[in-house]
């Protein structure tokens, strides 16, 4: 075993405290990561809220969209080296053979993927602990590396939130000429904004927020939909081939698929609990409503390669991680303009 140090959740206070980690020691297809930069996801605070710690309960340590350097590779690591820059998202192992890993969709393995952080590992059985600590061991085969050009603050938050909206637009073929909408411009959000813009399609928001307005201008959506406004929402009825709802609460579908265009795509990736529709909603329009996470390993490669392409990271505020009980009730009240980054260098 190694000994890092991180950030666990304390339940009694919902807080977190910086506490020594034990890492397990190097498998021979394992890389030793030191964390650099890892963003503060709106499931880091659901996580953190919702930890209920008990004596034997597994210690919380959330984090799981980071950056960092490779400092030590085990013996049948073939692509990484000492020194490079890598990333990793919230998945960080599969089963690897069935049909679904199979076809690059190791996000919904049938045996479900071992999460970064609150996972089983599938070797030793252990929760995984995630990316809010200095040190993280993991697959060489979830590990990517980071293309050159790309902030690799800025980008951190591409390997969670970026990727969980990447795969729904590729999949749904936003393109030049798809008319979207995002709704909740927040971490998810922001960045569906900027890769729907990058992809040629013409792009608003959906936000409570009239505030943000010149934020989604300057995100490069044309327009900004307030959805408190009933007006507005007649307004725009029926405009949008694709909506994506990255909204962080439970809420009523129906003023959202209203929005949607005949044929067209409701996609819901903020909010995962139980919801209720109106199936009239969806019959008028022959409407579909959808849902996405995370993403396989080959479109979060190819996600990072598009990111570098086309210049597009997170809007982010960077904090050293000592700040993170901050970060996470700033989140909490929807003070966040687009992403908090933990800087991690304070832990060393
Ligand atoms: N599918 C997945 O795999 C996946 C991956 C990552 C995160 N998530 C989930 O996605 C959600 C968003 O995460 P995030 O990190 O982007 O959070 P975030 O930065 O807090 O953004 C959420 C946005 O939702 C809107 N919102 C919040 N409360 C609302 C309410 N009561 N009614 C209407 N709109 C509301 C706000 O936008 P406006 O101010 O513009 O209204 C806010 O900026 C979270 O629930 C998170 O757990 C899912
Ligand atoms: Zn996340
Ligand atoms: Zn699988």
């Amino acid at each position: 075993m190694r000994t890092t140090v991180g950030w666990a959740a304390d339940a009694a206070t919902a807080t977190l405290q910086r506490v020594p980690l034990q890492r397990r020691a190097l498998r021979p297809d394992d890389v030793a990561v030191r964390v650099d930069y890892c963003g503060v996801c709106h499931t880091d605070l659901h996580a953190v809220r919702e930890h209920r710690g008990t004596e034997n309960a597994p210690a919380l340590v959330p984090g799981h969209e980071f950056t960092g350097v490779v400092t030590e590779v085990g013996p049948e690591v073939t692509g990484l080296a000492v020194g490079d820059s890598v990333a990793v998202g919230n998945i960080v192992d599969s089963c690897g053979v069935c049909a679904m890993c199979k076809a690059g969709q190791e996000n919904f393995c049938h045996e479900f993927p071992t999460l970064t952080y609150g996972g089983t590992d599938r070797h030793d059985g252990t929760t995984t602990l995630g990316g809010y600590s200095r040190e993280y061991v993991v697959r060489e085969g979830f590990t990517y590396r980071l293309p050159e050009g790309l902030d690799p603050a800025a980008a951190a938050p591409l390997l969670c939130a970026g990727v969980t909206v990447w795969e729904p637009l590729h999949a749904l073929d936003v393109g030049p000429g798809t008319r979207v909408a995002v709704a909740g411009l927040g971490g998810l959000g922001h960045l569906a904004v900027k890769l729907a813009v990058a992809l040629g399609a013409d792009t608003s928001v959906i936000s409570r927020s009239r505030d943000k307005a010149a934020d989604a201008r300057r995100l490069g959506a044309h327009d900004l939909v307030i959805s408190t406004d009933p007006e507005q929402l007649e307004a725009n009825k029926e405009r949008f081939d694709v909506v994506i709802d990255t909204i962080s609460a439970p809420h009523d579908l129906a003023p959202y698929l209203k929005l949607v265009a005949m044929d067209g795509t409701l996609t819901q990736v903020g909010y995962l609990g139980p919801i209720s529709v109106q199936t009239m909603d969806l019959l008028v329009g022959r409407k579909k409503l959808t849902s996405a996470g995370s993403g396989g390993r080959a479109s979060t490669a190819a996600l990072l390669d598009f990111c570098a392409d086309h210049d597009v990271t997170a809007d982010i505020e960077l904090l050293p991680s000592a700040d993170v009980d901050q970060a996470l009730d700033r989140l909490a009240r929807n003070d966040v303009r687009y992403r908090f980054v933990l800087d991690m260098s304070d832990l060393s």
